[in-house]
């Protein structure tokens, strides 16, 4: 032991020589420190001659554009590496391969646009991840599969839209996820599952416009949530479950209105910052023990009558409410704490005219430095909302504050949408035109839309457009076309859409899928087709789409699995044909998209037979197959499914004679409501395909004991076995034949 240590210390002092000795050129080394910095040095890639006991290594500000695999095998031991501004664009399958030591990796400020699981192959003891400040559109779940030792991960300042289920899995110490400054608007209800150590979770700066309820109440172990900064208008009744949340942040949103019972399902909930909203009123928070601080400056916040009981509340719970009150003009510019409750009164009118009363003084406010607003709308400055909703308009208003960044204009009257109707608008992120009697999109309707990410068209009564209507839209990404009135697809409508990524579609009449019909898709991920009348997919209708990772063709037509065309979709991940009179599923009808399928919906269809082969190629990649509500009698083996997180097998028919047995061995030992029960022979009719009791009359052989036994005896007691079952089955058959 002691021998030891002195060699450690002989050869640290040894190595310490050796780095000063080795040092490359450009760079500085600190042989005590074992540290090598290289800053802004316009080096091209990792220079070769770096000590071999190096423990940090700073390359900040040179110019790397590519990491190769096996880079950093040459200098094992680093614990630290700094890589920002090195204009990385691209990290190769095993870039880190080697680095088990590394506990520090800063990749901020590049131009990173993905993560490949590979990439960060190697990076076993990995505590800090800091992605900061690149181009990362999109994160594949199990990119970070492999960090099981990190404990924060730095996203901020990329380009994420959505956030897909288990988009996190495997980091099974993180403490604390930055994901502020995105673009985030949709978080799949999954997106945060396996993260029961996630202390601190920060998503503000994004473009949600819900709280995303679901997929935060996974978060059981989190207690610090920053929210603000997204446009968020209203947080409804238990909006937010999370049992250990203490610190809540809901700062400059566009909150104007709050549910008193919002948060009785995080009742560890500490602090609740509010400040920048537009709220008037608040009434109290029920059930909140241990709620100490409610941050609501910047809210206007009106001290009436209707206030009392808030205060009330907080006065007895002893909860810490800083605000100033925006009106009655008395009270304005007082810390409401300051005020009697007995003073905070209101003039014998109705609540609304109070409200009306007093907004005048807010508007005169605002107005002095407010930009103008069309006439019959409302628009919010500070949060860059505009909203005409419902307002019978019979054209699109003109005259919006140029820095507006979502307009609502839902339930007018339009029927036609002229060019240009929205000048000026460079930074419109959302547009919502929903329910307003829309016929026809004329060329250029949104040109100058330069920044347009979601396009809200759904209800309305399009049945084609122009292959110019969305001139000069490229980022475009989310485009709701549903509920309108095409018969077939909107041919070369997309072909300037270079940053499609979700189209919808549903609930058309659209009749068939053919040739070119996607052109322009290639960037397209998510396609909704549900509920058109879709008989027929060409063989090659999707090969301008070949990214499509979820294609929802349910609620249509078809009387056949399309197994041809789906050959053009190698990245196929969820597939939905619920619902389509498709009586017979053949062998190999999903084999073309089985290297990527991982959700398979075939329930409600009316199948009768789904052959012996139908689900050739697919196995332990499925994670859920829908198959209930159907009429066949019996299913091919599923043995292959081993990954499965859900199955469904209601309301099938399931014929239970000894041929279902091998099902039944199957289900027996599967972990998953399944729900499979017997249609038929009548004495078994209702009971569970599971049941052991089900099957009692057939040959209980268990498939060990076979093996154990000699094969003498086994071909013996197969051989009678075959005779009973055979018997057995001879007898169902013809007990069907009669009926
Ligand atoms: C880096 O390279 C650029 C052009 O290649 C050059 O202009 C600049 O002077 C270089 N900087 C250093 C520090 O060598
Ligand atoms: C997350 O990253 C952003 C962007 O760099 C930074 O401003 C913010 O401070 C970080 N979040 C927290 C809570 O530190
Ligand atoms: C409430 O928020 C405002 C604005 O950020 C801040 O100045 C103030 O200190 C906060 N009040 C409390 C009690 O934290
Ligand atoms: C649009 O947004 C950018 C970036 O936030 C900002 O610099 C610019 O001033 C905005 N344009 C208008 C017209 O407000
Ligand atoms: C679609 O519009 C019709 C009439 O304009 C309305 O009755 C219906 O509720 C709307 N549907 C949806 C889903 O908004």
């Amino acid at each position: 032991m002691w021998a030891f240590a002195g060699l450690l210390l002989t050869s640290a002092l040894f190595v310490g020589k050796v780095i000063a000795d080795r040092c490359p050129q450009i760079c500085i080394c600190d042989g005590i420190r074992r540290h090598v910095m290289c800053l802004n040095k316009n080096l091209s890639e990792v220079p070769i001659s770096i000590p071999q006991v190096t423990q940090k290594l700073d390359l900040r500000g040179n110019e790397i554009k590519v990491i190769p695999a096996g880079t950093f095998l040459p200098i094992p031991y680093l614990t630290h590496l700094n890589l920002q501004k090195c204009k990385v664009g691209s990290v190769d399958e095993g870039a880190f391969r080697g680095l088990g030591r590394l506990v520090y990796l800063n990749l901020a400020s590049n131009n990173i646009a993905f993560i490949y699981q590979e990439a960060l192959d190697g990076l076993s003891s990995l505590q800090q991840l800091i992605l900061e400040n690149n181009r990362i559109e999109e994160i594949k779940p199990g990119a970070f599969g492999q960090l099981g030792f990190l404990s924060f991960l730095n996203l901020a300042r990329n380009s994420l839209v959505y956030l897909p289920d288990m988009v996190f899995q495997g980091l099974q110490l993180i403490k604390w996820i930055n994901l502020s400054h995105n673009t985030i608007h949709v978080i799949a209800n999954e997106a945060f599952g396996g993260l029961p150590t996630l202390r601190r979770l920060s998503l503000d700066h994004n473009e949600l416009q819900f709280l995303p309820t679901e997929a935060l109440s996974k978060l059981s172990g989190t207690n610090r949530l920053e929210l603000g900064h997204n446009p968020i208008t209203y947080i409804g009744e238990e909006a937010l479950e999370m049992a250990s949340l203490k610190q809540l942040f809901l700062d400059n949103m566009a909150l104007q209105d709050v549910s008193h019972t919002a948060f009785v399902r995080s009742p560890l909930l500490h602090t609740i910052d509010f400040h920048n909203n537009q709220l008037f009123l608040l009434q109290p928070l029920r059930e909140m023990a241990h709620l100490k601080k409610i941050n609501l400056t910047g809210n206007p916040v009106l001290c009436t009558c209707y206030m009392r009981p808030f205060k009330e509340w907080a006065e007895k719970a002893r909860i810490h409410i800083d605000v100033a009150c925006a009106g009655p003009v008395a009270f304005r510019g007082q810390q409401l704490e300051s005020l009697r409750t007995i003073d905070m009164k209101c003039k014998r009118k109705g609540y609304e005219e109070e409200l009306l009363a007093t907004l005048p003084v807010q508007t005169r406010e605002l107005e002095e430095d407010a930009p103008k607003c069309p006439q019959g709308c409302t628009c919010s400055p500070d949060f860059h909302h505009a909203n005409c909703e419902g307002r019978q308009m019979q054209s699109i208003p003109k005259g919006f504050p140029s820095n507006t960044q979502l307009l609502d204009l839902r339930h007018n009257e339009f029927h036609s949408i002229p060019k240009i109707s929205f000048p000026g608008l460079k930074n419109l992120t959302s547009l919502h035109l929903q329910n307003c009697k829309i016929a026809v999109l004329q060329p250029g309707a949104f040109q100058n839309l330069k920044n347009l990410v979601y396009l809200y068209l759904s209800n309305n009564s399009i049945t084609s457009i122009d292959a110019d209507v969305f001139e000069g839209n490229t980022q475009l990404a989310y485009l709701y076309l549903d509920h309108n009135g095409f018969i077939q697809m909107p041919k070369g409508a997309f072909s300037l859409l270079p940053s499609l990524f979700s189209l919808h579609l549903q609930h058309n009449s659209i009749s068939q899928l053919s040739d070119r019909d996607l052109e322009g898709t290639g960037n397209l991920c998510w396609l909704y087709l549900t509920g058109n009348h879709i008989t027929h997919v060409s063989v090659r209708a999707f090969r301008d789409a070949q990214m499509l990772e979820k294609l929802h063709l349910d609620e249509n037509f078809l009387q056949e699995v399309p197994t041809r065309s789906l050959r053009e979709l190698p990245n196929l991940i969820e597939l939905k044909l619920s619902k389509n009179p498709i009586k017979n599923i053949g062998d190999g009808a999903f084999f073309p998209i089985a290297r990527s399928l991982q959700h398979l919906y075939l329930d409600n269809m009316g199948l009768e037979k789904v052959s012996s082969g139908a689900f050739t190629g697919l196995g332990p990649k499925i994670k859920s197959l829908y198959l209930e509500k159907n009429k066949m009698h019996s299913l091919p083996t599923l043995h292959r499914f081993t990954a499965l997180e859900v199955i469904n097998l209601r309301e099938i028919p399931f014929h239970c004679d000894c041929k279902l047995l091998p099902l039944h061995k199957w289900l027996e030992k599967l972990n998953l409501r399944v729900g499979a029960t017997c249609g038929s022979p009548a004495d078994v009719r209702g009971q569970k395909v599971k049941l052991r009791t089900t099957f009692q009359t057939c040959p209980t052989w268990s498939t060990k004991k076979v093996k154990r036994t000699s094969s003498a005896k086994a071909k013996v007691k197969k051989h009678s076995n075959k005779k009973r079952w055979s018997g057995n089955v001879q007898g169902k058959r013809s007990k069907k034949s009669k009926a």
